[in-house]
Order: C-alpha cells, then structure tokens, then sequence
C-alpha cells in the first residue's frame, strides 16, 4: 500500500509513513513526546491537524472540548492515518520565549496587550497600562503554519498560490483568540500593539507581498497600521485601538522596531548593536544618532533545519556540547538520551570540532563525527552552519563599514531571539558567527516582545516617524562588497 505524507509544522519535514498504521514511534523520533507512553490519558503529545482527516476516538472525545476537536486538535498517540496529514505539533510552545519584565513607564488607566507575531510562533502578553505589570501571557503556534513553516512559503502561497485573503485571515482569526482568551470579557482594554517581520505585518494588514517575492525585495507599506477590533472580528472593546508598529525596511520589520525600542539601542551613548539570530537575521548598529538596519537571510540552520539530525529545543536534544580533554561532552535537554541536536548545540559541536582538528577551518569534515550516538554531524551539517554564519557575519560586517566602524568601537551587542538566547556566546565567537569580545555581547531575550510592550506607553498616536528617520535601511543583495564578504565569511576563525 502506498505510504502517507505527514508534514509537521513548524518543523518543516515530511515523513512517509506506512498508511494506517500507528505514527507513534515515527513522531517519537522527531521530536514528539509521549509523557503517558501512548495510552491516552496525559494530553501531553497533542497536536493539531492542519490539513487532512484524522477521525476522533473515544479517548479524543474525552480528552479534548467539542471546539478543540472541530480545531483539529488530536492526540499524536491515536494517529494511524489513512491519508496525508499536515500536522501543528503543539509542543513546540514550550519553547516561545516569552518576557515577564515590568516596563517602567508612567502609566494610565486600562488594559493593554502586546503581541509578538512570530513566523512560526505567536505571543500575547495582557498589560496593566498603569504600571506596566504584565498579568497574563498565552503562545500559540502561527495557525498559517499550514502555507508553509517560512516567510518565503507564505510569500508564495500569498502570490502565486492566491491564498492571501485566507492567510490574512487565518492570522486575525488565531491572534483574535489569543486576545480573547487573555482578556476575557474585560472592558477596560484599550491598547493592541503588533509587532512582527514584515511578511506577517503585511499579511496581517491584508497588503500585497508581491513586492517582497522579488529584487529589490521593499516594500512602500511599512507605515503604522490602524485598526478597530470590529474590523479584525476580534471581540475586544470596541473603543480600544489595534496598532501593528511600522516597518524599517524590505525585510526588517516592526519586531526590530521594537528590538531599538526594548534595547533603548536609539538612545545608546555608544556604537550599539541588536542581532535577532532567526531563519531571516535581522541586524541594527548605531547610537542615539543613527542607525543602520538590514536583513540577511540565514536558513533555518540555527533552528535544527536543513540539519541531518536537527531537531528543536526540546528533550534529547545536545544543547551544548564542551570538551573534556579530546573527548566532546553533551548536554542532552532533560538529560536522557540524545535524539538530535538543536541549534545550540550545532554551534558548540562545530566550536569543539574545531579546537579538535576535526573540522578544517574551511569547513572541511572528512568523516561524519559521531557526536554521542546516535547523533553525528555531517559535511552537509557544517556547510549549512556556514551558510547561515556567513550570512549573520557578513551583514554585520557591512554595516559596521557603513558607520565607518571598527569591531572596537562595539560597546554593546544584544543577541535577541530563542536561538539568540540560549547560544553559547563563546561557542558563536568560535565559530565567526561574531568577532566582539565576549564581555560585549548579552543575550536580550524576546526584545519584540518587550519592545510591544513599551509601544504600549506611546500611545495609539505615535507614528514613530522621528525614530524611523534616523534608522536607514541598507539592501545587502544591492551592496558591492556583500557577496565578497558573506564569501570570506565562510571560513571558521584558526584556533
Ligand atoms: S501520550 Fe499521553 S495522551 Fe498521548
């Protein structure tokens, strides 16, 4: 009989299955967990059917709301699929980096909520605006994940695919409940601030992403976008206002807005930086004067993505690896047995590697490198680390030419982001993912987020127009020095 396709979002992949039977074990091995062992009594492996039918069991029925099953919502235990599915694996919400820091702001009465609209991820976080205390937090995963886990697969499922009303919709609709299920029916809400890359700006508002499918890749719709509730069909009180913060650029968007915001990176004294380490790494440098951003597309490498045994945070995955003598000793999340490596992990493994000899500094690694079975690394591997550190190296170097900058001037580098978080610092220098010195650089956590947060004491009126005049955005595709660079960049530092 013919095998099924299971495609699991947001990680990416498609599995073949064998039709009919059990996915238990085959979803095990990627990522899925099982708490109860598959007997149906834990919820803990859920996960939602995107597309394709998956009938409901009499456990399913017990487990989840009548809503919850209309959603899609399954238990991975119970899946043995007659057909192709495209499955949201709910687990994943344990790794959305949230941010719980009070904003310090002078406040005024009400409720606000910030929203981080993430590719693969959504954040909500219920504001008290008179003190800046958050009161509540719900994630989810982006229900658009169904048109594909990257910004380019909903770009073109927008354009080419004609799906653009429906991902506009699927995106108000999964944020309108998140909303809802943060602020209940309270009235005192007045505030929504948005923020996101400019592909889910843009899908959000319902603009056209053409112009983000092809060079120059800019956009003229980056402005501050305005809503009503009632437009969005969000049950929100109907005099409070939606705002998703402007754009910087084609491919920077109003999360990195909020990054300068959270960071205080437009008021910095001295040469100041903010890299979000994602599959599209965003870059800014600059003082309280100016300030240079740009996007450079990095690949999912930092993910687990294109990684022969990539996986995401989660449990049995090396998220760190240092040496003991010659001999590579991981750190496995959960501390059972290794079943992948995340991108943390990658990093240190490739730095390990290299203080080893193992990996050449051109990237060259003869032999796949048993890392603790039965993870290895391959060649493959390390060139997609390469790719994807070249790509973050090569835009810093650029801007920093730009400012008329040395690497010594850096007084400050924020590292924002999941992945940007939990990198060792050391393991990245290594590397060449950065050259600063490690005393520089400080993980910021999820700066769209608190950056939402502090738009929420601006007020609905501001524009950010004085902001945005001194950010200047610099195409990297359209320098001259950028395909040199990204080459030269390559290369992993000699030890
Ligand atoms: S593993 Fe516990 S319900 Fe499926």
């Amino acid at each position: 009989m013919k095998p099924v396709n299971i495609r699991l979002e947001p990680l990416g992949k498609t599995l073949s299955a064998p039709r009919g039977e059990p996915l238990q074990d085959l979803l095990f091995e990627h990522g899925v967990e099982f708490p109860c062992g598959g007997r149906g009594t834990c919820k803990g492996c859920r996960v939602r059917v995107l597309d394709g039918a998956a009938p409901v069991t009499a456990l399913e029925e017990r487990a989840f709301t009548p809503d919850e099953l209309r959603s899609g919502w399954r238990l991975a235990c119970m899946l043995a699929p007659a057909e192709d599915l495209v499955l949201e694996v709910a687990q994943w919400e344990t790794a959305i980096l949230t941010d719980g820091l009070p904003v310090e702001a002078s406040g005024r009465e009400g409720l606000g909520v910030a929203v981080d609209l993430g590719t693969t991820t959504l954040v909500a976080q219920l504001v008290d605006l008179s003190n800046g205390h958050v009161l509540g937090v719900r994630t989810a995963l982006n229900p658009q994940a169904v048109h594909g886990g990257d910004v380019m697969s909903r770009v073109e499922a927008a354009t080419s695919g004609g799906e653009r009303d429906a991902l506009t919709d699927l995106i108000r609709r999964g944020i309108g409940a998140l909303a809802a299920d943060l602020c209940g029916a309270r009235p005192e809400v007045r505030d929504v601030v948005l923020v996101g890359n400019t592909v889910m700006h843009h899908l959000f508002c319902g603009y056209d992403v053409a112009p983000l499918a092809q060079a120059p890749f800019e956009t003229t719709r980056g402005e501050l976008a305005v809503f009503h509730p009632w437009e969005l069909g969000w049950s929100l009180p109907e005099s409070a206002t939606v705002r998703f913060l402007p754009c910087l650029g084609g491919f920077v968007g109003s999360d990195i807005l909020a990054g300068i915001l959270a960071t205080r990176l437009d008021q910095a004294a001295g040469l100041t930086g903010l890299i979000d380490l994602g599959t599209n790494g965003e870059i800014v440098f600059g003082d309280g004067h100016r300030m240079l951003c740009a996007s450079t597309a990095a690949g999912p490498a930092f993910e687990g993505g294109r990684i022969s045994m990539g996986m995401r945070a989660s449990s049995g995955a090396i998220s760190a690896v240092r040496l003991e003598g010659n001999r590579p000793v991981c750190h496995v999340i959960g501390d059972g047995a290794p079943r992948g490596i995340c991108g943390s992990g990658l990093v240190d493994a490739a730095a390990a590697g290299l203080d080893l000899a193992i990996i050449a500094s051109s990237g060259r690694l003869p032999d796949s490198w048993e890392l603790a079975p039965p993870v290895v690394l391959t060649q493959a591997d390390i060139r997609q680390l390469q790719l994807a550190k070249a790509a973050i190296a090569a835009g810093i170097r650029i801007l920093l030419k730009r400012l008329g900058a040395e690497l010594g001037d850096v007084q400050r580098v924020y590292l924002a982001g999941a992945f940007g978080n939990y990198v060792n610092a050391a393991g990245a220098r290594r590397i060449g993912l950065f050259e600063f010195p490690l005393e520089t650089v400080s993980p910021a956590g999820n700066t769209a987020l608190s950056g939402a947060r502090r738009a929420l004491f601006d007020g609905p009126e501001s524009a950010y127009g004085a902001l945005r005049s001194r950010i200047e955005h610099v195409p990297l595709a359209s320098d001259s020095d950028f395909e040199q660079t990204f080459v030269d960049s390559m290369v992993f530092p000699g030890g």
